[in-house]
Protein backbone atom coordinates (compact mmCIF):
# COMPACT_ATOMS: atom_id res chain seq x y z
CA UNK A 1 0.00 0.00 0.00
CA UNK A 2 3.11 2.47 0.76
CA UNK A 3 4.47 1.91 -2.32
CA UNK A 4 0.94 3.22 -4.28
CA UNK A 5 1.60 6.90 -2.25
CA UNK A 6 -1.45 6.05 0.81
CA UNK A 7 0.30 8.00 3.83
CA UNK A 8 -0.78 6.80 7.24
CA UNK A 9 -0.49 8.71 10.91
CA UNK A 10 1.21 6.54 13.35
CA UNK A 11 -1.43 5.69 15.38
CA UNK A 12 -1.23 1.75 16.40
CA UNK A 13 -4.74 0.80 14.80
CA UNK A 14 -3.23 2.47 11.14
CA UNK A 15 -0.14 0.42 11.99
CA UNK A 16 -1.92 -2.51 11.97
CA UNK A 17 -3.84 -1.62 8.97
CA UNK A 18 -0.23 -0.15 7.09
CA UNK A 19 0.75 -4.32 7.88
CA UNK A 20 -2.77 -5.93 6.48
CA UNK A 21 -2.24 -3.79 3.55
CA UNK A 22 1.22 -4.60 3.06
CA UNK A 23 0.18 -8.17 3.43
CA UNK A 24 -2.56 -8.26 0.67
CA UNK A 25 -0.68 -6.12 -1.35
CA UNK A 26 2.18 -8.90 -1.53
CA UNK A 27 -1.18 -11.62 -1.90
CA UNK A 28 -1.73 -11.35 -5.43
CA UNK A 29 -6.00 -11.93 -5.27
CA UNK A 30 -8.86 -10.54 -6.52
CA UNK A 31 -10.48 -10.50 -3.59
CA UNK A 32 -7.35 -9.04 -1.91
CA UNK A 33 -7.84 -5.98 -4.39
CA UNK A 34 -11.53 -5.50 -3.23
CA UNK A 35 -10.37 -5.61 -0.14
CA UNK A 36 -8.07 -2.93 -0.75
CA UNK A 37 -10.54 -0.97 -2.23
CA UNK A 38 -12.48 -0.58 0.97
CA UNK A 39 -9.69 0.42 3.12
CA UNK A 40 -8.53 3.08 0.46
CA UNK A 41 -12.18 4.19 0.73
CA UNK A 42 -12.36 4.27 4.43
CA UNK A 43 -8.28 5.60 4.89
CA UNK A 44 -9.49 8.28 2.54
CA UNK A 45 -12.86 9.39 4.22
CA UNK A 46 -11.08 10.34 7.44
CA UNK A 47 -9.66 8.80 10.36
CA UNK A 48 -11.97 9.77 12.75
CA UNK A 49 -15.01 8.10 10.81
CA UNK A 50 -12.57 5.06 10.52
CA UNK A 51 -11.75 5.04 14.50
CA UNK A 52 -15.42 5.95 15.16
CA UNK A 53 -16.09 2.69 13.59
CA UNK A 54 -13.56 0.81 15.38
CA UNK A 55 -14.91 2.03 18.51
CA UNK A 56 -18.20 1.31 17.97
CA UNK A 57 -17.63 -2.25 17.24
CA UNK A 58 -15.93 -2.51 20.47
CA UNK A 59 -19.47 -1.23 22.12
CA UNK A 60 -21.03 -4.07 19.85
CA UNK A 61 -18.23 -6.63 21.37
CA UNK A 62 -19.07 -5.40 25.01
CA UNK A 63 -22.82 -5.83 24.43
CA UNK A 64 -22.89 -8.79 22.64
CA UNK A 65 -23.56 -10.59 25.92
CA UNK A 66 -25.80 -9.23 29.33
CA UNK A 67 -25.73 -5.54 29.35
CA UNK A 68 -23.75 -3.68 31.95
CA UNK A 69 -25.72 -2.62 34.98
CA UNK A 70 -26.57 1.28 34.94
CA UNK A 71 -26.94 1.59 38.86
CA UNK A 72 -25.61 0.18 41.73
CA UNK A 73 -27.77 -2.97 41.52
CA UNK A 74 -31.30 -4.95 40.41
CA UNK A 75 -32.26 -6.54 42.72
CA UNK A 76 -35.02 -8.88 41.32
CA UNK A 77 -38.31 -8.49 42.18
CA UNK A 78 -40.24 -11.53 41.27
CA UNK A 79 -43.72 -9.98 42.34
CA UNK A 80 -43.39 -7.58 39.13
CA UNK A 81 -45.61 -7.86 36.17
CA UNK A 82 -42.83 -5.64 33.87
CA UNK A 83 -41.24 -7.65 31.17
CA UNK A 84 -37.90 -6.52 30.82
CA UNK A 85 -34.98 -8.46 29.43
CA UNK A 86 -33.70 -9.96 32.77
CA UNK A 87 -36.33 -9.16 35.60
CA UNK A 88 -37.54 -5.80 36.97
CA UNK A 89 -35.61 -4.30 39.77
CA UNK A 90 -37.20 -3.88 43.38
CA UNK A 91 -37.35 -0.64 45.12
CA UNK A 92 -33.82 -0.20 46.16
CA UNK A 93 -34.70 0.80 49.79
CA UNK A 94 -36.70 -2.39 51.01
CA UNK A 95 -33.19 -4.17 49.39
CA UNK A 96 -31.76 -6.00 51.98
CA UNK A 97 -28.49 -8.56 52.75
CA UNK A 98 -30.43 -11.75 52.22
CA UNK A 99 -31.29 -10.49 48.43
CA UNK A 100 -27.35 -10.98 47.86
CA UNK A 101 -26.96 -14.19 50.07
CA UNK A 102 -27.23 -17.97 49.47
CA UNK A 103 -26.50 -20.92 51.85
CA UNK A 104 -25.82 -24.64 51.21
CA UNK A 105 -23.33 -24.85 48.99
CA UNK A 106 -21.46 -27.19 51.47
CA UNK A 107 -24.12 -29.47 51.27
CA UNK A 108 -23.76 -32.66 48.55
CA UNK A 109 -25.96 -32.57 45.76
CA UNK A 110 -28.02 -36.28 45.60
CA UNK A 111 -26.44 -38.64 43.09
CA UNK A 112 -29.07 -41.06 43.19
CA UNK A 113 -30.14 -40.97 39.67
CA UNK A 114 -29.59 -42.52 36.48
CA UNK A 115 -26.57 -40.20 35.58
CA UNK A 116 -25.05 -40.40 39.26
CA UNK A 117 -24.80 -36.31 39.25
CA UNK A 118 -26.46 -33.37 40.80
CA UNK A 119 -25.84 -29.84 39.56
CA UNK A 120 -26.72 -27.07 42.97
CA UNK A 121 -27.12 -23.89 40.96
CA UNK A 122 -26.75 -20.34 42.60
CA UNK A 123 -28.21 -18.18 39.72
CA UNK A 124 -30.83 -15.36 39.98
CA UNK A 125 -33.39 -17.90 41.17
CA UNK A 126 -31.94 -18.62 43.97
CA UNK A 127 -29.81 -14.73 44.84
CA UNK A 128 -32.65 -11.90 43.17
CA UNK A 129 -29.08 -9.80 43.99
CA UNK A 130 -27.44 -11.45 40.85
CA UNK A 131 -29.99 -9.71 38.41
CA UNK A 132 -28.12 -7.82 36.09
CA UNK A 133 -24.66 -8.78 37.02
CA UNK A 134 -23.89 -11.25 34.78
CA UNK A 135 -22.55 -13.84 37.13
CA UNK A 136 -23.81 -17.27 38.32
CA UNK A 137 -22.41 -20.59 40.21
CA UNK A 138 -22.95 -23.82 40.65
CA UNK A 139 -22.00 -26.46 42.95
CA UNK A 140 -21.61 -30.17 40.97
CA UNK A 141 -21.48 -34.13 42.86
CA UNK A 142 -20.50 -36.94 41.19
CA UNK A 143 -20.93 -40.22 42.62
CA UNK A 144 -18.15 -42.46 41.39
CA UNK A 145 -18.01 -42.67 37.33
CA UNK A 146 -21.54 -40.83 37.45
CA UNK A 147 -21.39 -38.18 34.83
CA UNK A 148 -22.64 -34.29 33.93
CA UNK A 149 -24.35 -35.47 30.83
CA UNK A 150 -23.61 -33.50 27.68
CA UNK A 151 -24.99 -30.06 27.79
CA UNK A 152 -24.79 -26.30 26.90
CA UNK A 153 -25.43 -22.80 28.44
CA UNK A 154 -26.50 -20.81 25.64
CA UNK A 155 -26.43 -17.55 27.66
CA UNK A 156 -22.67 -18.36 29.61
CA UNK A 157 -19.24 -19.11 29.42
CA UNK A 158 -18.32 -21.92 32.19
CA UNK A 159 -14.95 -21.87 34.21
CA UNK A 160 -14.72 -24.95 36.22
CA UNK A 161 -12.80 -25.43 39.78
CA UNK A 162 -12.21 -30.13 40.96
CA UNK A 163 -12.41 -29.47 44.92
CA UNK A 164 -12.68 -33.14 45.27
CA UNK A 165 -11.74 -36.47 42.96
CA UNK A 166 -10.77 -36.24 39.24
CA UNK A 167 -12.93 -35.51 36.52
CA UNK A 168 -12.86 -36.42 32.53
CA UNK A 169 -13.95 -32.73 30.55
CA UNK A 170 -14.53 -32.25 27.49
CA UNK A 171 -16.21 -29.72 24.75
CA UNK A 172 -17.06 -30.43 21.52
CA UNK A 173 -16.53 -27.79 18.82
CA UNK A 174 -18.90 -26.39 16.33
CA UNK A 175 -19.52 -27.56 12.81
CA UNK A 176 -17.83 -28.78 10.32
CA UNK A 177 -14.99 -29.59 12.76
CA UNK A 178 -16.45 -31.11 15.73
CA UNK A 179 -13.27 -31.51 17.37
CA UNK A 180 -13.84 -33.03 20.92
CA UNK A 181 -11.47 -31.27 23.60
CA UNK A 182 -10.78 -33.51 26.17
CA UNK A 183 -8.68 -33.06 29.87
CA UNK A 184 -8.50 -35.17 32.69
CA UNK A 185 -8.84 -32.85 35.70
CA UNK A 186 -7.10 -33.46 39.34
CA UNK A 187 -8.08 -31.45 42.66
CA UNK A 188 -7.59 -27.80 42.31
CA UNK A 189 -7.59 -27.63 38.57
CA UNK A 190 -9.87 -25.21 36.49
CA UNK A 191 -10.80 -25.43 33.26
CA UNK A 192 -13.14 -23.54 30.75
CA UNK A 193 -15.90 -24.28 28.30
CA UNK A 194 -16.47 -21.91 26.05
CA UNK A 195 -20.12 -20.40 25.68
CA UNK A 196 -22.63 -22.63 23.60
CA UNK A 197 -20.70 -25.35 23.40
CA UNK A 198 -21.71 -28.86 24.09
CA UNK A 199 -19.90 -30.37 26.93
CA UNK A 200 -19.84 -32.50 30.01
CA UNK A 201 -17.57 -33.92 33.04
CA UNK A 202 -17.16 -37.82 34.29
CA UNK A 203 -15.63 -38.99 37.41
CA UNK A 204 -12.96 -40.90 36.64
CA UNK A 205 -12.34 -41.98 40.36
CA UNK A 206 -13.64 -44.61 42.68
CA UNK A 207 -15.25 -41.87 45.62
CA UNK A 208 -17.19 -39.10 45.14
CA UNK A 209 -16.15 -35.85 43.05
CA UNK A 210 -16.95 -32.15 43.84
CA UNK A 211 -16.70 -29.53 41.36
CA UNK A 212 -17.60 -25.59 41.29
CA UNK A 213 -18.89 -24.01 38.24
CA UNK A 214 -18.71 -20.26 37.39
CA UNK A 215 -21.01 -19.20 34.82
CA UNK A 216 -20.91 -15.69 32.62
CA UNK A 217 -24.25 -15.26 32.92
CA UNK A 218 -26.86 -14.51 36.20
CA UNK A 219 -29.60 -17.02 34.45
CA UNK A 220 -26.98 -18.83 31.61
CA UNK A 221 -29.71 -21.79 31.00
CA UNK A 222 -29.15 -25.46 30.89
CA UNK A 223 -29.86 -26.89 27.46
CA UNK A 224 -29.33 -31.52 28.15
CA UNK A 225 -28.73 -32.73 24.48
CA UNK A 226 -31.03 -36.12 25.24
CA UNK A 227 -33.39 -34.51 27.82
CA UNK A 228 -33.72 -31.66 24.48
CA UNK A 229 -33.73 -33.66 21.86
CA UNK A 230 -35.44 -37.14 23.37
CA UNK A 231 -36.97 -35.87 26.48
CA UNK A 232 -39.38 -32.78 24.33
CA UNK A 233 -42.60 -32.19 25.26
CA UNK A 234 -44.47 -32.81 23.11
CA UNK A 235 -41.95 -35.23 21.67
CA UNK A 236 -40.19 -34.56 18.53
CA UNK A 237 -41.68 -37.11 15.14
CA UNK A 238 -39.84 -40.36 15.86
CA UNK A 239 -39.60 -40.34 11.76
CA UNK A 240 -37.50 -37.23 12.38
CA UNK A 241 -34.73 -38.12 14.95
CA UNK A 242 -34.50 -41.70 13.20
CA UNK A 243 -33.44 -39.91 9.84
CA UNK A 244 -31.09 -37.36 12.18
CA UNK A 245 -29.75 -40.33 13.86
CA UNK A 246 -29.98 -42.66 10.88
CA UNK A 247 -31.16 -45.42 12.94
CA UNK A 248 -34.22 -47.46 13.09
CA UNK A 249 -37.55 -45.60 14.35
CA UNK A 250 -37.64 -48.38 17.12
CA UNK A 251 -33.95 -47.52 18.19
CA UNK A 252 -35.43 -43.73 18.65
CA UNK A 253 -38.69 -44.56 20.40
CA UNK A 254 -36.50 -47.31 22.90
CA UNK A 255 -34.45 -44.13 23.70
CA UNK A 256 -37.31 -41.36 23.98
CA UNK A 257 -38.84 -43.74 26.53
CA UNK A 258 -36.29 -42.96 29.07
CA UNK A 259 -36.98 -39.26 29.65
C1 LIG B 1 -31.71 -39.29 47.07
O1 LIG B 1 -32.57 -39.47 45.95
C2 LIG B 1 -33.15 -40.76 45.90
C3 LIG B 1 -33.88 -40.90 44.59
O2 LIG B 1 -34.74 -39.81 44.36
C4 LIG B 1 -34.05 -40.96 47.12
O3 LIG B 1 -34.64 -42.25 47.11
C5 LIG B 1 -33.21 -40.77 48.39
O4 LIG B 1 -34.04 -40.83 49.52
C6 LIG B 1 -32.47 -39.45 48.36
N1 LIG B 1 -31.52 -39.42 49.47
C7 LIG B 1 -31.49 -38.39 50.31
C8 LIG B 1 -30.45 -38.48 51.37
O5 LIG B 1 -32.22 -37.41 50.24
Amino acid sequence: MQDEGYSFPSTTINKKLKKHCQFISQTKLISSYITDFFFFFFIMANHIVLLSLVALSFCYLAFAFEPSPLQDFCVADPTSSARVNGLACKNPMTVQANDFFFSGLHIAGNTSNPVGSRVTPVNVAQIPGLNTLGISMARIDYAPWGINPPHTHPRASEILTVVEGSLLVGFVTSNPDNRLITKVLQKGDVFVFPVGLVHFQQNVGYGNAVAIASLSSQNPGVITVATAVFGSNPAIAGDILAKAFQVDKKIVEHIQSKF
